[in-house]
């Protein structure tokens, strides 16, 4: 079973991630997709009800509490509200652009592992913990955070200095990563960074998915990866 996720970040509207949802089900449903587990992560303002029948629906980001005083927030009540029960954390973005470090990403792990969410765990090195030659040693610290043998967990390894870049980890380095987590964790490990529909099928080959950014904006790009 391959993992397939597209995270939107803060892309399209309500309107438009509604219509892509719809679209991308009903495309799906033209083809046998059994050894195919998709997910989209729209942006928490477009949240919809999470039942598709070959989608599920996941949130970037929430709050770990179930409600409250935490002006701007998003929290357990509202992705229980649309039945969802799938969230990212600790992607890079949440990390180096709003400030959450390994604490926080553990502690709103803890707080949805207790919620019997499944969990898509981000870990990636900087271009810098690259070029120090440092790079395994850093993810092991990333997720000594965490209870890696939570049986609802994804790991996603996506380094830094291949987000947004168009530049993405070449096979053989995914593979080095992911040869080593397996080490660590029996959980799936999927890749992300600047995958594109040129470069899918390669990286599905070593990996057990794929979370894509840009190439997942448009519905038709994503269901060509989904095919690749
Ligand atoms: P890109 O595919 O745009 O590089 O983004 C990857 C990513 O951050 C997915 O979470």
């Amino acid at each position: 079973m391959k993992i397939i996720a597209g995270n939107f970040k803060s892309n399209l509207t309500r309107k438009d991630s509604l219509e892509y949802a719809i679209k991308l089900d009903s495309m799906l449903s033209n083809r046998m997709h059994n050894n195919k587990d998709i997910y989209i992560f729209p942006s928490n303002t477009s949240l919809m009800q999470n039942n598709y029948q070959y989608i599920t629906i996941g949130a970037q980001n929430c709050n770990d509490s179930n409600s409250g005083a935490f002006t701007g927030e998003t929290s357990l009540l509202h992705l229980n509200e649309f039945n969802i029960d799938t969230i990212l954390i600790g992607h890079s973005e949440r990390r180096n652009l709003f400030f959450e470090n390994d604490n926080i990403c553990a502690r709103k792990f803890e707080y949805f592992k207790s919620n019997n969410f499944k969990i898509f765990y981000c870990i990636g090195e900087s271009l810098e913990i690259r070029n120090s030659g440092k790079y395994l040693d850093f993810l092991r610290s990333q997720l000594s955070f965490i209870d890696a043998s939570f049986n609802n967990l994804v790991i996603a390894y996506e380094p830094i200095w291949a987000i947004g870049t168009g530049v993405n980890a070449s096979v053989e380095q995914i593979n080095e990563c992911i040869e080593y987590l397996k080490n660590i964790s029996n959980a799936p490990i999927i890749y992300g960074g600047s995958v594109n529909k040129n470069n899918s099928s390669d990286i599905l080959e070593i990996s057990d998915g794929i979370l894509v950014g840009s190439a997942s904006l448009s519905v038709d790009s994503f269901y060509q990866i989904i095919n690749s």
